[in-house]
């Protein structure tokens, strides 16, 4: 069995639930584990993630890496067109695992377009592809969404006025579905260099496709390295279907168990500024996958110690609604020692000579009892340091956790129904073609509320 590292630490949940609330959401591990492995739960034509470490070819890598090759050498920087989990997990796994700084030094920088619908970001995202040498990847598994869509558009008239058709088209990547959508026509009609989505993986279970793995691996990060990690994850999982020694599942439980007794919020919290997209790709995960039928925890994210002059107010005094799950990274990547100096004015002494993860380790500890005192549940999730190993198994742990949780939720984990909503109100108010009847209505809303 390969080994993993990512570990789960409760200790801290004693005061908050009783080991039979645990055994009462621990007795559902095995069922809700089996409707994932026999595929007997809801949405399970979605379960493609499950397998998707084991079942990555070498080739795929090989190819995905060979061109990530292609567009470095020519490329300053990276467009990365989408939204959701179209891009939340390739920038998540690009800032775990980058230097603070590298967008200054001289490599391809992966930039981001299409995940909002700013005039001012796109306009201003233009004048700076004027000035550098670029490339550009389309992501959307549906080939449909609006915000890439209107991106691209207006980036694919860019680039061709820029190095003219034939150069642009080989400066074009889609990634999409392997036959049907508005993207995948286009792509086949002009030749794109083309990666697919596959049928059976959702957009916010995809970072593992060649939809994070393409924008990682031009970042410049082992994508093997990070897809091994995720097959020892896979692999652990489906040789441990219950609680005990379990870390995804207990994490599932616990999860359960603090929802039921009235904990509704889910705070992700780091220490690791860079971690803060690995926080928005989580929330995207568990928020579009358990957020339905009215029920859900809601998830939410700090960054530590930054936010603890800002949030860590409310969640030490606030409504007691909340826990807090931390990430722990045991070693960071660097050394750096605080200075003695020699007049001490700023009573900083007693800690000179240690290491700042020292301090940052403590104010972590610090901030654990104080909250814990304060009525905030704390789970800890401990990694020995962010690595593409790591993260492989970080990102399959909580997408393992997420699939768990939803079943033993009772909601579909795979589906999105609610993000129709707003998509339906935009185009009828846009005057989209079909949408008449709902544009009436919507106008009789907006007299009615004037
Ligand atoms: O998780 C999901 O399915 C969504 O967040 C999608 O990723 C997002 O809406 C983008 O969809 P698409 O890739 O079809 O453009």
């Amino acid at each position: 069995m390969k080994m993993i590292n990512v570990q789960i630490d409760l200790k801290y949940l004693k005061d908050f639930l009783s080991e039979s609330q645990l055994q009462q959401y621990g007795k559902q591990i095995p069922d809700v584990y089996r409707m994932i492995y026999d595929k007997t739960g809801a949405g399970n034509d979605f379960l493609g993630w499950v397998d998707l470490p084991s079942q990555t070819n070498e080739s795929l890598l090989e190819d995905i890496i060979a061109c990530a090759k292609t567009i470095r050498q020519k490329a300053e920087l990276f467009v990365v067109i989408g939204i959701g989990g179209s891009y939340l997990g390739a920038r998540a796994v690009i800032e775990s695992l980058s230097t603070y700084f590298s967008h200054y030094e001289n490599q391809t920088r992966v930039i981001y377009a299409g995940q909002n619908i700013s005039e001012d970001y796109l306009a201003d995202l233009l004048d700076l592809l004027d000035k550098k040498e670029y490339a550009l990847a389309v992501i959307s598994k549906s080939g449909t969404t609006t915000e890439p869509a209107i991106a691209f558009r207006i980036l694919k008239a860019h680039l061709e006025q820029k190095y003219g058709i034939a150069e642009a088209r080989k400066r074009i990547v889609a990634i999409t579905d392997k036959s049907k959508g508005a993207l995948k026509q286009l792509a086949d009609a002009e030749n794109y260099k083309t990666y697919v989505v596959p049928d059976d993986v959702g957009g916010r279970y995809s970072v593992l496709t060649p939809v994070g793995l393409l924008p990682i691996a031009v970042a410049g990060i082992d994508i093997k390295q990070l897809v091994f990690g995720a097959q020892k994850m896979e692999a652990f999982s489906r040789a441990n279907q219950q609680m005990e020694a379990n870390p995804i599942a207990q994490y599932a439980v616990v999860r359960q168990a603090l929802y039921h007794s009235g904990k509704t919020t889910e705070i992700m919290v780091n220490y690791e500024p860079r971690l803060f997209y690995f926080s928005e790709w989580w929330k995207q995960l568990y928020g579009e996958s358990e957020g339905k039928e009215q029920k859900g925890i809601f998830p939410a994210s700090v960054g530590f110690t930054t936010d603890l002059h800002s949030m860590g107010q409310y969640i030490q005094e606030g409504l007691r609604m909340l826990f807090e799950t931390v990430i722990s990274i045991e070693k960071s990547n660097r050394e750096l020692r605080i200075p003695h100096a020699e007049n001490d004015l700023d009573q900083l002494n007693y800690i000179a000579g240690h290491r700042l993860s020292e301090v940052n380790r403590t104010a972590e500890m610090g901030t654990v009892f104080a909250h814990i005192d304060g009525g905030v549940p704390n789970i800890r999730i401990q990694l020995p340091e962010l690595t593409p190993d790591s993260v492989g198994q970080l990102i399959y742990f909580f997408e393992m956790g997420c699939a768990l949780s939803g079943y033993m939720l009772n909601v579909n984990p795979f589906d999105q129904p609610g993000v129709e909503a707003y998509k339906n109100n935009m185009f009828a108010l846009l005057g989209k073609k079909g949408y008449e009847e709902l544009m009436r209505i919507l106008k009789t809303q907006m007299e009615t509320n004037k």
